[in-house]
């Protein structure tokens, strides 16, 4: 677990492979063996695990979710373990909540100097419905956070209701969804109604009920944020549609939506500058005449020999305009929707992403791993 926290893994997966146990860290997206080693001590280990985090040792059948809260340097770091039984064993993955990779702030996402704005423009608006969405994992709660965290202050009260709580914000009131008890996200969104709030932040809008109360709620005064599972940030809108949400309640409580991915950065101690061939210009859309250099992965010992270290956002802003608003009234399609957005400035994901290509932050295959997922 030190191991990990220091190496800055979100994830630890310990399973057992035949003869071997084996141990795996997630480290900038993609998993790394860390361990191989006897077999042997296998469910010694997996109970241990389970009484560190307050679980039933003696269940083995049933899937089991728990926590651990450890001091390592001088950090408290939780770890919400999750014990499943698999045909061989039981599976044990961590996620390791380093409280402190939450609050990065504006500056230290990876917002590009317009974005910046866009960001800055939506916080300022005095009510309506911000949503961001992306994948699981590329970064929603992070820049929901670093939201809450500018809106922060004393003259505000600021709600949340979250699945599960995953950082503790000073002066923000937030509540954890508890499925067994009857709290979820619609109900709770009811309550806050009468707790006088102004701002709103909702883990996650599931489904219609949940939807219409957010939408209620915007449209009542408040600023509400939340997330939505969806591709881009037009797609976003779709999903609303397809909830059955009707379209004059999405145009008049949406201001924006966000859509994000991270990319892996290239480590500054080893890339390598070269350049750039025709195909590779073409797809950053520059001339095939240009002289454009871009750095490659080497790898070296300060990033385990991985060319890359650490993540940074990409991000695409949807703000929302009269003649936006009244394409998605009349039912228009996400590419005349997309059409209008880009008129009026809208930079999508590969803009972003390119942009971090060409000033060296990251390599042309981790852009194209965003525009693959970003149709
Ligand atoms: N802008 C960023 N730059 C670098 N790392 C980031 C950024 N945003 C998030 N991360 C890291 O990526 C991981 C996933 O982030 P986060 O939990 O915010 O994603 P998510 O989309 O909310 O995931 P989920 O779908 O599981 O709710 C975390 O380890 C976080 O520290
Ligand atoms: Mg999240
Ligand atoms: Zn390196």
């Amino acid at each position: 677990m030190e191991s990990a926290v220091r190496i800055k893994a979100s994830d630890i997966h310990i399973e057992q492979d035949g003869d071997f146990m084996r141990i795996r860290f997630r480290i900038d997206g993609l998993l790394r063996e860390h361990m191989k080693t006897s077999a042997k001590p296998y469910k010694a280990v997996v109970s241990r695990i389970k009484i560190m985090a307050g679980l039933n040792i003696s269940e083995k059948r049933l899937p089991q979710d728990g926590r651990i809260i450890q001091n390592i340097d001088n950090k408290s770091i939780d770890f919400r373990v999750s014990t499943m039984p698999t045909s061989k064993d039981e599976k044990v993955v961590m996620r390791v909540l380093d409280k402190a990779s939450f609050m990065v702030g504006k500056h230290g996402l990876g917002l590009n100097d317009d974005n910046i704005k866009a960001y800055d423009e939506l916080l300022s608006k005095p009510y309506g419905l911000i949503l961001v969405v992306g994948p699981t994992g590329s970064g929603k709660t992070t820049t929901l956070y670093s939201m809450l965290n500018q809106l922060n202050s004393v003259e505000q009260n600021i709600l949340t209701i979250e699945d599960p709580i995953e950082y503790e914000l000073e002066g923000i009131n937030q509540s954890q969804i508890n499925v067994k008890a009857g709290l979820d996200f619609a109900n709770a969104l009811r309550a806050f109604m009468r707790q006088d709030p102004d701002i709103i932040m909702v883990g996650e809008i599931r489904d219609l009920n949940t939807a219409e109360i957010a939408i209620r709620a915007s449209l009542t005064g408040h600023l509400v944020l939340s997330t939505l599972h969806a591709n881009t940030s037009i797609g976003a809108i779709s999903r609303l549609i397809d909830m059955n949400v009707a379209s004059y309640l999405i145009t008049s409580s949406v201001i924006g939506v966000v859509s994000q991915r991270l990319v892996r950065k290239l480590c500054d101690d080893c890339k390598e500058p070269y350049n750039a061939e025709l195909g590779e210009k073409q797809a950053l859309g520059c001339l095939a005449n240009e002289e454009v250099t871009l750095y490659k992965t080497v790898g070296c010992p300060r990033c385990g020999n991985q060319g890359y270290k650490g993540r940074i956002g990409v991000y695409e802003f949807l703000m929302m305009n009269k003649e936006i608003r009244n394409l998605i009234n009349s039912g228009a399609k996400e590419d005349e929707i997309l059409e209008m957005a880009k008129q009026h400035g809208m930079q999508v994901l590969k803009d972003d992403a390119v942009r971090k290509v060409l000033d060296g932050t990251t390599t042309i295959e981790e852009m194209l791993k965003v525009t693959f997922t970003a149709q």
